[in-house]
C-alpha cells in the first residue's frame, strides 16, 4: 500500500527550517517528514525517534545519511536522549502522533479490525509487556470498562465489556477477529448499520492504553518546550479528539498570556506582556479536501504549532 505523510507541506512550512538547523523527529514512522526536513538541509541535522524497532531498522536500510541520529526509544524520553547526543536545545521538534499506516497494515501486529492476528497492538514490542490479550483476558470488567470509556468513549462499553467477560470465560479471547465478533454481537442493528467500522472505538481505547499514549505525549511536551533555541518551533500533528484536547491545553499553557488588571491599566512603557512563546495556530490546520480525497486517514488531522519568541532586551 502505498505511504501518504499527513500535512506534510504544512508542517514543513510551519517548521521554518535553517538549513544548518538541528530538528527532531519524535515520531519517524516510515519518515515522510524527515525526508522532507533533510531535503530543505544542508549542516544541520535530525534526530529521529521511534518506539518501533520496525521503523527504524526499515528506515535505516533506505536512508543512510549521517545527517540522522536514530533513536529506538520512547519519545517521552526525548530530554535524556538529546543530552546524550550533545544537544541542549534544537530549532524544531516535530510529533506526527499515534500508529503509522505501516503498522495499521502490517497484519500480526494486531492493530487493525481488518485483519485477523494475534490481539497485540504493541508499538514497541521490545520493552513493553502489556499486550491487548492480556488486557481482554486478565483485566477486570471494571478495568476494562474504564479503559472503553476514557479511550474509546465508547457508549455501548458495559454490553460489549460484559460479553468480553462472558466469552473469556468459555474461551481466551487470543485474536482480533475474536474480539470483532464479541464487540458486534454487542451493539444494536442501528450501529452495526453505521459506515464506521462497529470495531473502531474499542481498538482505539484498548491501543491508546496498552501504549500509554497520552502520558507519553504530555510528558514529552513538557521537556520539548525546554529544548526550543530562540526561535525553535515545536509542532504536532494529532489524529483524534483525545490527542488533540492533550495537545491543545498544552499549548494553551504556554501562550495564554495572563494580564493584571492592575497593571493592565497602568500607561507601562516598552514592556511587552509575553509567555515566551506565540501560538501559531489558533485552529489547528486542517488537510486539504485534496489531500483527503488521496489519503482518507488524514481527515481528521490537524497541525498546532507555536514558536519560542527571541528575546529583545526593553528598549
Ligand atoms: C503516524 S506515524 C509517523 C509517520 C511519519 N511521520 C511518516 O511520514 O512516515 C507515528 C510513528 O510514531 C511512533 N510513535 C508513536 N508514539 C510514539 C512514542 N511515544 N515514542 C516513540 N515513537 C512513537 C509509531 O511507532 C509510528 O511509527
Amino acid at each position: 500500500m502505498e505511504h501518504y505523510s499527513v500535512l506534510l507541506k504544512e508542517s514543513i512550512k510551519i517548521l521554518n527550517i535553517k538549513a544548518n538547523g538541528v530538528y527532531v523527529d519524535c515520531t519517524l514512522g516510515r519518515a515522510g517528514h524527515t525526508k522532507a526536513i533533510l531535503q530543505q538541509l544542508t549542516t544541520g541535522k535530525i534526530v529521529a525517534f521511534d518506539q518501533d524497532i520496525a521503523a527504524i531498522t526499515k528506515v535505516k536500510q533506505e536512508l543512510n545519511d549521517d545527517r540522522i541520529v536514530y533513536v529506538h526509544d520512547n519519545f517521552k524520553n526525548l530530554k535524556a536522549n538529546l543530552i546524550i547526543n550533545g544537544l541542549k536545545t534544537v530549532d524544531g521538534i516535530f510529533y506526527d502522533l499515534g500508529v503509522s499506516s505501516p503498522q495499521f497494515d502490517e497484519q500480526d501486529r494486531g492493530f487493525s479490525y481488518r485483519f485477523d492476528a494475534e490481539l497485540d497492538m504493541r508499538m514497541d514490542q521490545t520493552n513493553n509487556a502489556l499486550t491487548a490479550k492480556k488486557v481482554v483476558n486478565d483485566f477486570s470488567e471494571q478495568a476494562l470498562a474504564e479503559i472503553l470509556f476514557k479511550y474509546g468513549d465508547e457508549k455501548f462499553t458495559w454490553s460489549i465489556v460484559k460479553n468480553i467477560v462472558k466469552a473469556r470465560q468459555k474461551q481466551a479471547i487470543n485474536t482480533t477477529f475474536q474480539l470483532v465478533d464479541i464487540i458486534k454481537a454487542s451493539l444494536p442493528q442501528k450501529v452495526l448499520k453505521q459506515k464506521k467500522h462497529p470495531a473502531k472505538k474499542t481498538f482505539q481505547a484498548l491501543r491508546i492504553f496498552i501504549n500509554d499514549e497520552l502520558n507519553a505525549i504530555r510528558e514529552s511536551l513538557e521537556q520539548a518546550i525546554t529544548m526550543l533555541n530562540d526561535g525553535g518551533i515545536l509542532a504536532v500533528i494529532t489524529f483524534h479528539s483525545l490527542e488533540e484536547r492533550v495537545v491543545k491545553e498544552f499549548f494553551k499553557k504556554y501562550t495564554k498570556v495572563v494580564t493584571d488588571p492592575v497593571k493592565d491599566k497602568l500607561p507601562v512603557m516598552h514592556e511587552k506582556v509575553t509567555t515566551g512563546f506565540t501560538l501559531l495556530t489558533k485552529k489547528g490546520i486542517e488537510p486539504s479536501d485534496d489531500e483527503i480525497g488521496e489519503n482518507r486517514r488524514s481527515h481528521s488531522a490537524k497541525l498546532w504549532a507555536l514558536r519560542k519568541e527571541v528575546k529583545h532586551e526593553n528598549i
